[in-house]
């Protein structure tokens, strides 16, 4: 997962990746791992010292220095599998370039996500942008691992795809978007093409005739294929919006 919300000016991408919980014992490791039973943290008593913020302090019971893969699920093994490790692959220490809504393409092996809203023009679309994956694997072959900085390009967008906070898929062969719109422009279920001319298709823009809020994040349920979104508080300090 990338940060939640806009809070950062800066941004690196990073591998990191995060199981769903079940339960089970401790299984034998990959390096730079550490497994956390869920079940020995469902109820932590009345006098713990519970975290106040998601964004200041990370889950981190064993304390462990980042970056790790922390693992709640034995079925997160099989994606990581025996010798995963991290790599800086892209930064820029002026902007938040890499914040929201990673979408791995397969086919055109090309990772999606978006940008934080533009420093001082909250009126102004985020950008999305996309890395290719084997222009990462080549440079980091070429750099035997140690850190890279591989190009991002901003894709051009429809204008219905506006302040993208979410993103998932592909979905039918789509990127799928939630985005928190701006100004008296509504936030909007939206499918993408992954490839030019990046043509969209507005699904859902209202709730029984009202805007949504700021929609955030997007899910695909895996056995039913509904579409599952949140949709959190306005965040108009983010991007400019008109209440409805
Ligand atoms: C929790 O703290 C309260 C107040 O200090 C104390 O009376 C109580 O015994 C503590 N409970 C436990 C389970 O430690
Ligand atoms: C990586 O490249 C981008 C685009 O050229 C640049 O803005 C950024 O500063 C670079 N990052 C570092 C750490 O030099
Ligand atoms: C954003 O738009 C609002 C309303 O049109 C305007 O008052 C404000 O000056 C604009 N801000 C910028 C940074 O352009
Ligand atoms: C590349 O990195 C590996 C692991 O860190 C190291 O064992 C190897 O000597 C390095 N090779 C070169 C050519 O630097
Ligand atoms: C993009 O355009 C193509 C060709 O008209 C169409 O088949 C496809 O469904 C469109 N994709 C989206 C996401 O709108």
């Amino acid at each position: 997962m990338f940060s939640f919300g806009h809070r950062t000016n800066t941004a690196t991408i990073l591998g990191f990746v995060v199981g769903v919980a079940h339960g089970a014992a401790p299984p034998s490791l990959p390096p730079q791992s550490v497994f956390i039973d869920p079940l020995s943290f469902a109820v932590l008593g009345q006098n713990a010292t519970f975290r106040d913020s998601a964004f200041d302090s990370g889950f981190n019971p064993s304390s462990t220095p980042t970056p790790f893969f922390q693992i709640l699920n034995e079925g997160f093994l099989d994606i990581l599998g025996q010798e995963p490790s991290f790599h800086e692959i892209a930064s820029n220490p002026d902007f938040g370039f890499a914040n929201e809504a990673p979408v791995y393409f397969p086919d055109t092996d090309e990772i999606f996500f978006s940008g934080s809203a533009f420093p001082g023009n909250t009126n102004v679309s985020n950008q999305v942008n996309r890395v290719s994956m084997s222009e990462v694997e080549d440079a980091l072959r070429t750099s035997n691992g140690s850190a890279v900085n591989v190009t991002v390009t901003p894709i051009d967008l429809p204008s219905t795809v506006i302040s993208t906070n979410g993103g998932t898929g592909p979905f039918r062969g789509s990127l799928l978007f939630v985005g928190d719109g701006l100004g008296a422009r509504p936030p909007a279920v939206t499918l993408v093409n992954p490839r030019p001319p990046h043509n969209a298709t507005v699904l859902l823009d209202n709730f029984f005739g009202r805007q949504f809020n700021s929609l955030n994040d997007v899910k695909i349920h895996p056995t039913s294929g509904k579409i599952f979104f949140s949709d959190v508080p306005q965040v108009e300090t983010y991007f400019a919006r008109v209440c409805s």
